[in-house]
């Protein structure tokens, strides 16, 4: 007898978008980007996006693995805030927090899905008023689309009815190796800020923003990873992006300096969480069948601040009747050594 598929009666569509440098596969299951193969100047070709070998794998092992995470995310303190004087409860999902939008966030919902052309697709969700206990029925659009032949973009945009709080982006983990059985720690990163937040020890922000200066959490002139490990214990934090928001600007680039394969990341939000895995274990297989080292990937994803709808000090997550939301995320792809 085969087991019932643990997506119930809607199986996930898959999609894909081709360029002459790349090819991607995305998931309606969390509008989830499952993997990116980069073509190497040799002709063949190395997926660098961590993906699991088996849709089915995903509800269980998920780790928001190149999903879109909301309606927030990064956490909410006490998974709770305040909406014109009166409390709002959300679900808690890592302890008393709220993580990437609760128990049911985005990333484990069936998104619909549409082919716009040969370059760009498009998912789409309606999160009912009190979904994981937010305000407002919230209407989101995602569109992953081609420009140029190196880039890969990823438009969100939300409305609401209610005023509520939003923060979308895209949890692709990467290791440009392409070896997902190896650490990612041994890349190169540049990140544009100048602040980074401390966060208390359930990776809540603490008050204040502190400098990077002298830390090991400045990456303003690109350094190896591994070099800054020893001296931060680990790297799960969110940095404050210089430049405007609502602008998209390049704001971090990652190379692996064995292949010089590397990814210049831009953003039109304020601020980047940082977080080189340190969860995953070899129980865990990627889809080429490697073995998950527990640093396996990096996860860089662009963002507003962590805890926002609780410190009027951060960029506001608010979001109006009348009023759209809009993050776009842009990846450009290059595949080293020519
Ligand atoms: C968080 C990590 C968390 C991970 C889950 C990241 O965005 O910052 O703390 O473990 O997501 O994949």
């Amino acid at each position: 007898m085969t087991s019932p598929s643990p997506f119930g009666r809607q199986e996930p569509r898959i999609l894909d978008l081709k360029s002459d440098r790349f090819r991607a596969e995305f998931c309606s299951y969390g509008a989830r980007l499952l993997a990116l193969y980069l073509h190497n100047p040799d002709g063949s070709e190395t997926n660098i996006a961590l993906g699991f070998p088996r849709l089915e794998d995903y509800p269980a092992k998920d780790s928001y693995i190149g999903a879109i995470c909301g309606r927030y995310a990064n956490r909410i303190c006490q998974a709770r805030f305040e909406l014109d004087g009166r409390p709002i409860a959300l679900s808690a999902n890592e302890g008393t927090n709220h993580l990437h939008g609760g128990v049911e966030g985005f990333d484990r919902r069936h998104w619909e899905s549409a082919v716009l052309d040969s370059r760009s697709i498009t998912f789409s969700l309606t999160s009912a008023d009190g979904d994981q206990g937010y305000p407002g029925t919230l209407k989101t659009q995602v569109t992953y689309r081609i420009v140029d032949e190196d880039r890969l973009q990823c438009l969100i945009i939300a409305t609401c009815d209610r005023p509520t709080v939003v923060n979308l982006t895209n949890h692709a983990y990467w290791n440009l190796s392409g070896d997902f059985s190896q650490s990612a720690a041994g890349h190169l990163l540049q990140i544009d800020a100048d602040e980074y937040l401390p966060v208390n020890d359930q990776l809540i922000p603490l008050p204040g923003r502190s400098p990077v200066d002298g830390t090991a959490y400045d990456f303003r002139q690109e350094v190896s990873i591994s070099e800054h490990l020893a001296d931060s214990g680990g790297f799960d934090h969110n940095f404050c992006l210089t430049g405007e928001r609502g602008q998209l600007r390049p704001v971090a680039r990652l190379t692996d300096p064995e292949s010089g394969r590397s990814l210049r990341l831009s953003t039109t939000e304020a601020g980047l969480q940082f977080y080189l895995a340190r969860h995953f274990s070899p129980e865990l297989s990627s889809r080429e069948a490697h073995p998950l080292h527990p640093a396996a990937a990096i996860a860089l994803e662009p963002q507003s601040y962590p805890d926002s709808p609780n410190r009027p000090d951060f960029p506001s997550s608010w979001l109006l009747p009348g009023d759209v939301y809009e993050h776009l995320i842009e990846w450009q792809f290059s595949s080293g050594h020519d």
